[in-house]
């Protein structure tokens, strides 16, 4: 294959999920052909019965394309504060959570901060950008263990924020809020940054409401996943009232664009949408979890849209799907893991089973 340099480079080439463009090039092909189980995103955003409500909204909404975006975005806070019984000035909006996560870090300049891993690589990139002097990290693969070792930790060594995503990107697993709250409760002087991106799967343990009364939690929240608006940027932030009004100060004017805040009211609101996302993915996790027992492959339980696989000769397997056009995350860069980890994301049924089709050949030629 002409393009072998470059699949063999493919992990430096994509250190991230759902890079479709860079895929492409490597494999040929055009973005659109690229088969993305990367990024663990709602592919019923671009169904046809949505899109064409989508489309009609755009419409009505380009006559104010000359005009600057609410740069409070009113409406959406409305929206988020009266569907979590929250108050509108505990919430701030941004260009996808990724942007609230690292104007938190600038706001609070901690000295020391403590990562949950494995988990999302940024948290590590903010901490090392934004002169944190020391990173501590616990690490397990079982979630049954990490708050054991979490406690152990903050025994040993007292750090000033701790980033926690739950459910966690890429095991997974969710831990029980009323077990975060034990531990938030204890330690008032740490405050304790919770990315719920993830968290649509499992309301119940989110700590959104509770951000807004305890001082030392903020809770991130993303419309990239369950929304599957990864192309447009939109995520909010809730924590208390003080605390939203300094972290206003580090925060760039407009950056959530009049789409993003039109969709992300559409969104909230379109009950249906959220029902009908929450049995699909139900169906297709019944369907690919059966699948992988059948061929034996090895996945770590998860309450999201995605799972971490474990293979020998993960960054062959990697190749092997790229060259048939399926994009997976290969977790090689990962704190405490590699290459033989890898992440794949639910899609619709005909891609999920492209995938497996691919995967069982694979694994019959490794035979
Ligand atoms: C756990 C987690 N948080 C945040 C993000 C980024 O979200 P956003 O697109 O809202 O910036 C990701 C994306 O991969 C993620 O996995």
């Amino acid at each position: 294959m002409k393009n072998n340099l470059e699949l063999d480079n493919i992990l430096k080439e994509l250190p991230h999920g759902g890079n479709i463009y860079r895929a492409a090039k490597i494999c040929k092909k055009a973005p659109s052909e690229i088969i993305d189980l990367s990024a663990s995103t709602n592919p019923l955003i671009t169904s046809r019965e949505i899109l064409k409500k989508i489309q009609k909204l755009f419409r009505e909404i380009s006559i104010f394309l000359d005009k600057y975006p609410d740069p409070e975005c009113t409406q959406l806070k409305k929206i988020i504060a009266e569907k979590y019984k929250i108050s509108e000035k505990a919430i701030l909006c941004g260009n996808g959570s990724t942007e609230l996560i690292y104007l938190s870090i600038r706001a609070l300049s901690p000295d020391k901060v403590l990562i949950v891993e494995p988990t999302f690589i940024e948290y590590e990139k903010v901490t090392r950008i934004s002169g944190v002097k020391k990173i501590n990290r616990i690490f397990d693969l079982k979630k049954e263990k990490i708050l054991k070792k979490l406690k152990t930790a903050l025994k040993k060594e007292k750090v000033q924020a701790i980033f926690l995503c739950n459910p966690n990107n890429p095991t997974g697993w969710v831990i029980e809020k009323k077990k975060i709250l034990e531990i938030v409760s204890e330690y008032p002087d740490i405050t304790f940054l919770i990315d719920e991106a993830f968290i649509e799967f499992c309301e119940k343990e989110s700590l959104l409401r509770e951000a807004t009364f305890y001082p030392n939690l903020i809770v991130f929240r993303s419309f990239t996943k369950f929304f599957g608006l990864a192309g447009l940027r939109l995520g909010y932030l809730v924590g208390n009232e003080k605390l939203i009004e300094r972290l206003k100060n580090y925060k760039e004017p407009w950056s959530v664009n009049m789409f993003a805040q039109t969709l992300g009211v559409f969104l909230l609101t379109d009950k249906n949408f959220i029902k009908k996302s929450l049995q699909f993915f139900k169906k297709e996790k019944q369907y690919v979890e059966t699948a992988l027992q059948k061929i034996k492959v090895e996945f770590f339980p998860s309450v999201t849209n995605f799972y971490l696989l474990y293979l020998p000769k993960g960054l062959d397997l990697t190749k092997y799907l790229l060259k048939s056009g399926i994009l997976v995350r290969n977790c090689y860069n990962f704190y405490g893991l590699n290459e033989n980890y890898i992440r794949v994301s639910l899609k619709k049924r005909k891609e999920n089973q492209k995938f497996l089709r691919v995967l069982k050949t694979w694994l019959k030629d490794l035979l």
